[in-house]
């Protein structure tokens, strides 16, 4: 088959209006937008002129608009379960935005859906797909590092934020807001395999009253502790990746470039006995043999995506037949680690308030 697929988008904000728009766009071939809506009867009107498309301000009539085949549900984060039943039960597909639920509890609605209209409901965890991680993760398989004991996914800034996000009666908060990318990108790392979790939620710049900067230490069953910092409230942010392995460890910046310093592949580290006398000089340890290689390389995957190709799995899934890469569950397990933080916080358990 080679038609588009033919996209209504549901909120026209910063998601829907900015990001789809822009990643709909880079999909050309196999995408396009047919149809928008916005309860704000300007914006609507604005984009459905621009683009040339029906627009909609009564979410109704959007959905009563059968030229549309996928519906993008980018609304307030509240809406998102709600919205997404409607597009389903509208006969539609639906493309669901992060956060997918405000607990493990109200998702069990997606899952009734998505055993109701199999093959209908898409999970936007669009950040599986950023070349730096998709990089990352093939530096740490390729084995140069060596076994990988630690992780740490960061992103931080210094933002006064003062939109609905910073409230916690519109599940606002960071931990909402960049806790769903960085989290499914642990448990990429995990491989969903999780032994404990400890967190911290503070708030520091934003004028809401949800939590900014979120501290998570997710430790695996196979010795790696992945350690996730999203700060709002750091004025001095640091590199968004950092790896450590029993061979070697790279950090990464911005999202351009990868650092390495590694021990040549071929090198054995043979084990050597410990002095258990008194040391021979002043040293502490025998690394002088070691062959170091250290080198910075262009962040260029093997695996050609970016942050355009989740659109694209999805096309490919209605038009095509292929298969979503992204699986219900593992956006259900982000979830459920998002419930665990939550329970640990005083920000959403009240007991730990008193
Ligand atoms: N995946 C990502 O990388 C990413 C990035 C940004 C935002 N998001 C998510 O997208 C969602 C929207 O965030 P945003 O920053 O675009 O918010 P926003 O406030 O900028 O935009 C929301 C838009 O939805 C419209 N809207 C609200 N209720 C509506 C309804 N019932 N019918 C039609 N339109 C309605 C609003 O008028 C507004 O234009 C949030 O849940 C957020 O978590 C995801």
């Amino acid at each position: 088959m080679s038609e588009k697929v033919k996209v209504g988008i549901w909120g026209l904000g910063r998601a829907g209006g900015g990001m789809h728009m822009r990643e709909i766009e880079a999909n050309k071939d196999i995408l396009e937008i047919v149809a928008v809506c916005d309860i704000d009867a300007e914006r609507a009107e604005s984009f459905g002129k621009k683009l040339n498309v029906p627009y909609y301000s009564d979410p109704a009539k959007f959905l009563a608009d059968k030229n549309i085949q996928l519906v993008s549900v980018a609304t307030f984060s509240l809406d998102h379960i709600r919205h997404t039943r409607q597009a389903l039960e509208a006969g539609f597909c639906a493309y669901i935005e992060k956060p997918i639920a405000a607990s493990r509890a109200e998702a069990e609605e997606l899952v009734e859906l998505d055993k109701k209209y199999p093959g209908k409901l898409f999970v936007r965890q669009n950040r599986r797909f950023e070349t730096c991680f998709q990089h990352v993760r093939e530096i740490i398989d390729s084995g140069i590092l060596g076994k990988v004991h630690t992780i740490k996914l960061c992103r931080n800034a210094f933002s006064r934020r003062d939109d609905w996000q910073t409230l916690l009666a519109n599940n606002g908060g960071q931990l909402n807001n960049w806790g769903p990318h960085l989290i499914d990108h642990a448990l990429q790392f995990l491989k969903y395999e999780v032994k404990s979790v400890w967190s911290e939620l503070k708030l520091i710049a934003a004028q809401g009253d949800a939590e900014d900067c979120v501290k998570i230490i997710m430790q695996g069953k196979d010795g790696l502790t992945v350690d996730i910092e999203i700060f709002g409230g750091n004025a001095l942010p640091d590199n968004i990746y950092e790896v450590y392995g029993s061979r070697g460890a790279l950090l990464v910046e911005t999202e351009d470039d990868i650092k390495l310093r590694y021990i040549e592949p071929d090198y054995e580290l043979k084990p050597y006995p410990v002095n258990t006398g008194h040391p021979a000089g002043f040293k502490f340890a025998d690394n002088a043999e070691i062959p170091w290689r250290r080198t910075t390389i262009m962040v260029e995957p093997k695996l050609k995506v970016n942050m355009n190709s989740c659109y694209r799995y999805v096309a490919e899934s209605i038009r095509d037949g292929k298969e979503y890469p992204i699986k219900l569950a593992e956006a259900l397990a982000v979830v459920e680690i998002c419930d665990i933080v939550k329970s640990q916080s005083a920000f959403y358990n009240k007991e730990l308030a008193k």
